[in-house]
């Protein structure tokens, strides 16, 4: 995370809004925002570090960075390559992925798909972002919502038994036809500026319980497990509001659910990997247990992985 925390008080001194009114709408308490010398990819290295370390894995035996984020240091080059030199790594592959929040659910596959079919043997799988950087700070609609951080995961392509861990399945699904709903208003191409993210809330709430309780329901069933069978979700982080409708559709209890969204509000696709860091350093996800990852974001993209530990 980066080093400051800006609480909603706070945020009630820049644009009219209220403690009460963000918590009750959204959950939300508090965010980090990146502050001079912090970007998307000081905090993705930081991270991959960390998840090294915690895997006891040298940076240099890494052959694969998939780093997921919708707001890179720059046009180009990937900031994934940023990580990939920083973290010693001797040749192999680095790149991007853009799917906005649902970007760790993408990035997560690509990785996994690409260790399966042999492309690579290590991957760190990196989502980071800097929202902080895209928001109008006017509009008080969309900037109490987002934060910054970044959270990575490690994984390795080696023979398991069928109860083993790894990824079990994953479902990716996007919707172009719904890009005016959630989107950013520049870009290189277009304005040639950054642009900001302009989003109409209500009905993104709307679609993302729907698109989420379809796409965990297709995972769970395509396992050929049922809900009971799921010990742990880990969702995208966008608003507390929307993670308990999306569980009480599926009928999952919300003791299961992981929140993160009062202390890190929605940081995009850092916001998975960075629930799961959470439940993982607290001692609720153990190994041997089912996790269901889930995410939907801008384009519409969305998504679910279901991950034995
Ligand atoms: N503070 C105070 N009042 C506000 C604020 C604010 N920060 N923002 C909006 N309002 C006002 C509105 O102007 C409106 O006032 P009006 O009735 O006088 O016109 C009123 O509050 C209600 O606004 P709504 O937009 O209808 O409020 P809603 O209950 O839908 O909550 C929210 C808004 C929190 C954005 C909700 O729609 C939401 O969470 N949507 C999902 C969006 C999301 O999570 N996006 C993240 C990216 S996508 C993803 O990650 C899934």
């Amino acid at each position: 995370m980066p080093r400051n925390v800006v609480s909603n008080a706070e945020l009630a001194m820049r644009v009219d809004t209220s403690d009460e009114w963000i918590v009750e709408r959204t959950g939300i308490r508090q965010r980090y925002i990146a502050g001079e010398g912090e970007t998307t990819g000081s905090l993705a290295i930081e991270a991959a570090r960390a998840a090294l370390a915690d895997a006891g894995i040298e940076g240099r035996s890494i052959d694969l960075i998939v780093l997921a984020t919708a707001t890179p240091d720059n046009t180009f080059p990937a900031t994934a390559t940023k990580v990939q030199h920083a973290l010693g790594c001797n040749g192999g592959m680095a790149f991007d992925v853009a799917a906005v929040c649902s970007g760790f659910l993408y990035a997560l596959a690509t990785a996994d798909s690409m260790l399966r079919t042999g492309m690579a043997r290590r991957a760190v799988v990196i989502g980071a972002e800097t929202f902080s950087r895209i928001l109008d700070w006017e509009d008080r609609t969309t900037c109490v919502l987002f934060g910054d951080g970044a959270g990575a995961i490690v994984l390795e392509a080696t023979e398991v038994a069928d109860d083993g861990p790894g990824v079990l399945a994953t479902q990716l699904h996007a919707d172009g036809a719904q890009h005016d709903l959630l989107y950013v208003d520049g870009g290189p191409s277009t304005t040639q500026t950054v642009g900001h993210v302009r989003m109409k809330g209500r009905e993104v709430f709307r679609h993302a319980v729907v698109n989420l309780a379809e796409v965990l329901g297709e995972v769970i069933d395509g396992a050929g497990l049922s809900v009971a069978d799921i010990d742990w979700v880990v969702p995208h982080q966008a608003n507390a509001r929307i993670l308990d409708a999306t569980s009480r559709k599926l009928g999952i209890s919300p003791d299961k659910v992981i929140y993160t969204v009062d202390r890190h509000a929605n940081t995009s696709a850092a916001s998975v990997p960075l629930a799961f860091d959470v439940a993982r350093k607290d001692g609720r996800i153990k190994q041997g247990d089912l996790v269901m990852f889930e995410a939907m974001g801008g384009g519409f993209t969305w998504g679910a992985s279901l991950v034995r530990m």
